[in-house]
């Protein structure tokens, strides 16, 4: 492919620059010599034109609703796979043979178990503390335990911090839920598959016998694959940004979390069942697209619109059918949430709005009915998301480390503030620009007492 070639506002090349190809999808024009040869930098905030990295991981193509892991249709992968499988093929580049696949098991199952000294630190939290924060705190301080297997340059302590953290994550987030609700933690059972193993840790208690029913854990094991990677999302390249400087991968995972967290990331699957929830009747749905579509009106339609699908999201679609499944064999019926969410559906998708700006239901619009069916109380939805996406974040973390051309993430600026000037002197100094004190509102919690809520 030929060159990009810079011209000057008089037609003179100013600079050229060699195309990359893609096996599929948009090329990208090979900027790193710009700011070298022109003296400008590129401005992309966001970066919805900006390819950071290479990766053969995911492949989206948002225009036609496809969604590819290692070259495999996601589709095909909740049809015939489990989600230790999916997560090998993400993290080596093909299907498991029988053997890999036996032995890739056994390690992701016998690292389960958590340091008993990290119950404690549960114990350091508020009872209502939201999963998250336990999520990202107790992953966090996995690095202060596994002090063996941080060294990144190491490829056998790599393999093995991935291994653990993908066995642990089931047993952390099961654990965040156990001890808001004041049950005792419950071991993992290495009988069991990866998704019932999740399922007895969640719901089992010592008091009673429990068999994870086979038909919720289909469902989870549909839910973790379709959430596994979605390529160069916030959160995954927070995990690449924070990797960049080689921090360890617990440290890494963690800061994954974080930005997993915020409600038009991850955190939407939580907020489309509480806004469902507040909607309550299908009498109050033209109000919210009202309202969604009203420039002045912070609200918006959680779990609609996607920076990359301009079309019907593919996992979506899956999530759907995945319900509609799930609601037949456990004869569950009508549900009324499940009628609201396909009506406000229906209704955004012939608004004029919605179809200008091709938002359609994204992942997060139906996962959360999934979640609720399979008794996931709606405070936990982001930490199972956090749970099934760790394999994508590793998978990203692997192939940056690994990927010679990789360098520490560090963009530049358009810089808009004032250009040097002389020291003022607190005599002469405005207020002019910056609060003086905080905004008016209602007082927050603590604000009063130095010593906090
Ligand atoms: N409701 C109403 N209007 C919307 C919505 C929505 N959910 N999403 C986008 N728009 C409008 C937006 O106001 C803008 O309109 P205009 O061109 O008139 O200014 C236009 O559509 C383009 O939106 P944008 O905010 O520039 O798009 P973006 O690519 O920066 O943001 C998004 C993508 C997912 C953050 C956004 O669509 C959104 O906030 N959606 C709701 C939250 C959500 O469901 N997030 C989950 C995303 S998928 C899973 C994941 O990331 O974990």
């Amino acid at each position: 492919m030929a060159d990009y070639t810079l011209h000057d506002p008089d037609g003179r090349t100013v600079a050229r620059f060699p195309v990359l190809d893609a096996t599929v999808g948009a090329n990208s024009v090979d900027v790193r010599a710009l700011l070298d040869t022109a003296g400008i930098t590129t401005y992309d905030p966001g970066f919805s034109s900006t390819s950071s990295c290479n990766s053969a991981i995911t492949f989206v193509d948002g225009d036609n609703g496809v969604l590819l892991y290692r070259g495999y249709s996601i589709d095909q992968l909740v049809e015939h796979s489990s989600f230790v499988e999916v997560a090998y093929l993400l993290l080596f580049g093909e299907l498991p043979t029988p053997a890999q696949l036996q032995s890739f098991t056994h390690d992701v199952t016998y690292h389960s178990m958590l340091h008993e000294q990290l119950s404690s630190f549960y114990r350091g939290f508020r009872r209502d503390a939201h999963p998250m924060a336990v999520l990202l705190g107790v992953v966090g301080a996995l690095s202060a335990f596994y002090p063996d297997s941080i060294d990144v340059f190491d490829p056998r302590q790599r393999l093995v911090s991935i291994e653990r953290l993908i066995a642990k994550m089931p047993t952390i987030t099961a654990m965040a839920y156990k001890y808001t609700i004041g049950q005792p933690f419950v071991y993992p059972r290495n009988d069991l598959d990866y998704c019932s193993n999740f399922l007895h840790m969640m719901f089992s208690v010592p008091a009673e016998p429990y068999e994870p029913s086979k038909i919720l854990s289909k469902a989870m094991n549909a839910l973790l694959i379709v959430q596994a990677d979605h390529e160069q999302n916030a959160s995954t390249s927070t995990v690449r940004t924070v990797g960049s400087s080689r921090a360890n991968p617990f440290a890494c995972v963690a800061a994954g979390i974080s930005s997993l967290w915020g409600p038009i990331h991850g955190g939407a699957n939580e907020a489309v069942v509480n806004m469902l929830q507040e909607l309550g009747s299908k009498a109050n749905l033209p109000d919210a697209i009202r309202r969604a579509k009203d420039k002045n009106d912070p609200f918006r339609l959680m779990g609609f619109g996607h920076r990359v699908y301009k079309s019907y999201d593919p996992r979506a679609k899956v999530m759907r059918r995945i319900y509609e499944e799930l609601l037949e064999e456990l004869d569950l019926g009508n549900d009324p949430l499940f009628e609201l969410a396909k009506e406000l559906e229906r209704l955004a998708l012939e608004d004029d709005y919605f179809v200008q700006r091709k938002l359609y239901p994204n992942v997060d619009f139906y996962s959360g009915l999934i979640m609720k069916a399979i008794g996931i109380p709606i405070n936990m939805f982001t930490a199972i998301f956090a749970l099934s996406r760790t394999v994508g974040w590793l998978s990203h973390w692997k192939e940056m480390i690994e990927d010679p051309d990789q360098r520490i993430t560090r963009p530049r600026q358009l810089y808009v503030g004032p250009a040097q000037r002389p020291y003022a002197d607190i005599a002469h100094r405005s207020v002019n620009g910056s609060p003086a004190k905080l905004p008016a509102g209602p007082a927050m919690p603590g604000e009063k007492s130095i010593v906090g809520g």
